[in-house]
This record gives C-alpha cells, sequence and structure tokens, in this order.
C-alpha cells in the first residue's frame, strides 16, 4: 500500500478531529493544541499585526494561519513535505489570508529575520535541539521573540522506542536541559507553561475517535498507517496521564550577547 499524500491524510482524519475536539477548538492543527491554546500562546509572545511570524514545521498550517486570522501577523510557513505546502497556500487562498509558504527543510536559509518564530509541536522531531536553536536565533531580529510547545521527559527506553510508532522522530528533553540550551544559545526565558492535563484529555479524545473510526480512516489512508495513528495516539494519552511525558508551552526572546544580565 503506498503511503498516502499528505492531503488525503489531513482529509482521511478531518472527522474524528472535529469530532475530539471541543466545539470551535479545531483548525486544521495536526497536535494536540486547541485553537484557543494556539492563539493565547502567539498573543503571549506578543504577535499583533506589525509581526513578521515565521512557523518552522508548519505543515498544512492550521495554526499559523489561525494566529494570522486572529491577530493581522504576516505569516510564512516553511515545511519539507511539498504536499503539506500545497494545502496550507490552499486553504490561506480559500480564508482570504495572504502567507507566503516555503519547501524547506527546517532550518532554512532565509536572507530575511524575523520579529517571531514558532515551533509548534514538532521540537520532538529534532535529536540535535542545540544546532535547530543556534539557526532559530539567527532567523530573528534583535529582540524577536520565539515562541514553541515542548515534549518534555527523558529519553525513550528500549521498550518505548520500539512500542512507539516512528519512534526516529521522538526526541525527548527534560525541562531543565531546554532552559539551560535556550540560555546557552542566546535566549532570555519569558515564560514556562504546563500544557500536560490539557493535551492529555486531546490525546485521548482523539485516540477514542480514531479508533471509532479506524475502518473509515484505513479504507484511505491504508491498514498499517491507521494502526501506527491509533497506537501512537494512545500511547501519547497514556504516557501524558502518566506525566512520562509532560507538555510545555514556552517564550522566549532573542538577547543580545551585551546584555547577559537581562
Ligand atoms: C506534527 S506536524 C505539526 C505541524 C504544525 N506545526 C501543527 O502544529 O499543526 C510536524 C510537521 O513538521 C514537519 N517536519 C518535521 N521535521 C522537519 C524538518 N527537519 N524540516 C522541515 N519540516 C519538518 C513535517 O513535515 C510535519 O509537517
Amino acid at each position: 500500500v503506498p503511503v498516502p499524500s499528505r492531503e488525503t491524510y489531513v482529509q482521511a482524519l478531518e472527522r474524528a478531529k472535529l469530532a475530539a475536539f471541543r466545539p470551535g477548538q479545531y483548525v486544521g492543527q495536526e497536535s494536540f493544541m486547541e485553537a484557543d491554546e494556539i492563539v493565547d500562546l502567539a498573543r503571549s509572545a506578543s504577535v499583533d499585526r506589525s509581526t513578521g511570524l515565521l512557523d518552522l514545521c508548519c505543515g498544512v498550517a492550521g495554526p499559523g494561519l489561525h494566529i494570522a486570522s486572529q491577530t493581522g501577523c504576516s505569516l510564512t510557513g516553511v515545511d519539507r513535505d511539498p504536499g503539506a505546502i500545497d494545502t496550507a497556500r490552499q486553504r490561506a487562498r480559500e480564508a482570504g489570508l495572504s502567507a507566503e509558504f516555503l519547501v524547506s527543510t527546517v532550518p532554512p536559509k532565509l536572507a530575511r529575520r524575523y520579529d517571531a518564530v514558532m515551533i509548534m509541536e514538532t521540537l520532538l522531531a529534532f535529536r540535535d535541539k542545540r544546532t535547530l536553536l543556534t539557526s532559530v536565533r539567527g532567523l530573528l531580529r534583535a529582540d524577536g521573540t520565539f515562541f514553541m510547545t515542548l515534549e518534555e521527559g527523558c529519553p525513550l527506553t528500549e521498550q518505548e522506542a520500539a512500542d512507539m510508532p516512528y519512534s526516529d522522530t521522538v526526541w525527548l528533553i527534560s525541562l531543565e536541559e531546554m532552559l539551560s540550551l535556550l540560555q546557552e544559545t542566546g535566549f532570555h526565558i519569558e515564560s514556562v507553561s504546563d500544557h500536560t492535563e490539557r493535551h492529555q484529555k486531546v490525546a485521548e479524545s482523539l485516540f477514542l475517535q480514531y479508533r471509532g473510526l479506524s475502518e473509515e480512516i484505513a479504507r484511505q489512508v491504508g491498514e498499517k498507517t491507521c494502526r501506527n495513528l491509533v497506537r501512537s495516539t494512545q500511547l501519547w494519552s497514556d504516557w501524558l496521564s502518566k506525566k512520562r511525558v509532560r507538555k510545555f508551552a514556552l517564550v522566549a526572546t532573542r538577547k543580545e550577547s551585551n546584555d547577559e544580565n537581562r
């Protein structure tokens, strides 16, 4: 069975997601963040209509476009999946939002600097977070803001990695280590908030919907992809409920080198 295109995958999950999220809280995100959390995080990072926002690993840009529609900021999204970027462009057109999207691996090489950079629900895919953070800093203007969600915990054991589908994209890090890395790579930490309980509820609700609609989903994406989706969502729900993994939202600002004591 061929790997489904991103558009097919997103469409196949749409019904389950609409049922799983509370009314009004599903805005095309491929994650456990609710619409209100996404906008609140952006606002806490001072995103407004004057902000040039760079969304790294934007996927189909559910979160980025929602922030753009609510704040009026100008959005640039980057993802390495051309199918995701096609869908993001189409969604922007349908929503009447002017946003720019680029197909590139993250971190991208870009000439301009941004007022804010976001990475939503994808830090775990980067094993080498130090290199990523250094590149993000280089994409920000002086005093620019970086906001992100963090999958927090000690590295997966061999057994956990064997249980979790696509575990080669799951690189957990402790909060302490992440905060140190941010400071060492030239960021000042502005805020840290714990979203574990909210995300556990969303993960559990997604798991129940995916399992309940698994025949319909499997017809569109194939048995194996569907099985992996149900299993991974179940494990996230379980790990979040046991606090094996915690979810945090962080806001940090680019610190200038002569500004160590802020
Ligand atoms: C879980 S989705 C999250 C999408 C979006 N941020 C959201 O919250 O809805 C992760 C996305 O990151 C992209 N991605 C992962 N690693 C990447 C990399 N190194 N370079 C570019 N894109 C990457 C994937 O293609 C996918 O679209």
